[in-house]
């Protein structure tokens, strides 16, 4: 199996990732790893464990990372995601604990520890625990297989400024280094995330499936699509993060463009910005996949076969 840490601030999207990774035979969870982004961090790694539980499995490792961004003070996104990050279901507290050591600790153990080139990083929050760990551990970056994350867009320009995208917005600085070391590269923009979107059909095929798990994503779909048909007037819930493992568990479902993608860290106006030169109109190299499209029913099909498995 291919062996992943998934980085997240969970955020009801972010849980339905982990669900859909933990559900998956040719992904080995070696780790969950949080940081503050969508709700503070004692909340994003509460919400983690609270997610392994509703999938039977304590023995993943939780740990909790950075409680703040890199250089700037951390935005949260209540207004999406509610008070606790996951509204919607309420669900026990978790009894499991979270470890001893820091997310950024455990990323560059492991990284040194597994063969170079097996691990790949599943970033679905804001970058601050990898950026931190490439920039103690430089050494760790050749040793990546590869970086799949969910952040950024091009077209749908914005969901928390205008012109960035939260995850990027919330640690530019953090996502500037984590685009610039020249690790292999695949981003989920919003112009993909924005086409995975939940209808009446799909929620109510989650609702369907037996046990809890499927009532517990629909319930936090329902409760997420809010903020999305008041924005933007769309028909359900995106379901950003958990485009991330369906690239990996299916690639084909998704299509997009090898291009250079600059972070803005200066402007005011325009800061966390991804300057996707998808136009190819500069020399600038590329650095990175980013991915435009997706078989939607294909990506819910996935979704729904495995969320049934958990
Ligand atoms: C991203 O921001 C968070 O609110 C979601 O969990 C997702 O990772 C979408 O912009
Ligand atoms: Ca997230």
């Amino acid at each position: 199996a291919r062996k992943i840490i998934i980085d997240t601030d969970p955020g009801q999207d972010d849980a339905v990732a982990i669900l859909l990774a933990l559900a998956s035979p040719e992904l080995d969870v070696l780790g969950i790893s949080c940081v503050a982004g969508n709700v503070p961090l004692p909340l994003t790694s509460k919400n983690a464990r609270i997610v392994c539980e509703l999938a039977g499995r304590t023995d993943i490792k939780v740990y909790a990372g950075c409680d703040r961004p890199i250089a700037r003070q951390l935005v949260t996104a209540e207004h999406v995601h509610g008070k606790t990050g996951l509204d919607g279901m309420d669900l026990p507290d978790p009894t499991m604990a979270l470890q001893d050591q820091h997310s950024v600790d455990f990323i560059i153990e492991t990284l040194r520890r597994e063969a170079s080139g097996s691990v790949t990083l599943v970033p679905i929050g804001p970058l601050t625990n990898i950026a931190t760990a490439m920039e103690r551990a430089p050494d760790i970056i050749s040793r990546i297989q590869e970086i799949v994350l969910m952040g950024g867009a091009y077209f749908e320009v914005g969901n928390i400024t205008p012109t960035a995208e939260f995850n990027i917005y919330v640690d530019p600085e953090a996502a500037k280094i984590v685009f610039g070391v020249g690790a292999p590269l695949t981003v989920m923009p919003l112009d993909v995330t924005h086409k995975a979107l939940t209808t009446r059909a799909r929620v109510e095929a989650f609702r369907a499936l037996p046990g809890r798990v499927g009532p517990a994503v629909a319930s936090w779909t329902d409760f997420f699509e809010r903020f999305d048909k008041e924005k933007y007037g769309s028909e359900g819930a995106p379901l950003h993060d958990p485009c991330t493992i369906a690239y990996l568990l299916k690639p084909d479902l998704f299509s997009g463009r090898h291009i250079n993608v600059e972070i803005e860290t200066g402007s005011d106006l325009t800061l966390g910005m991804t300057v996707a030169d998808w136009w190819r109109v500069t020399k600038r190299p590329a650095n990175a996949r980013f991915i435009g499209d997706l078989d939607a029913d294909g990506f819910f099909a996935l979704l729904i076969e495995r969320l049934g498995r958990l």
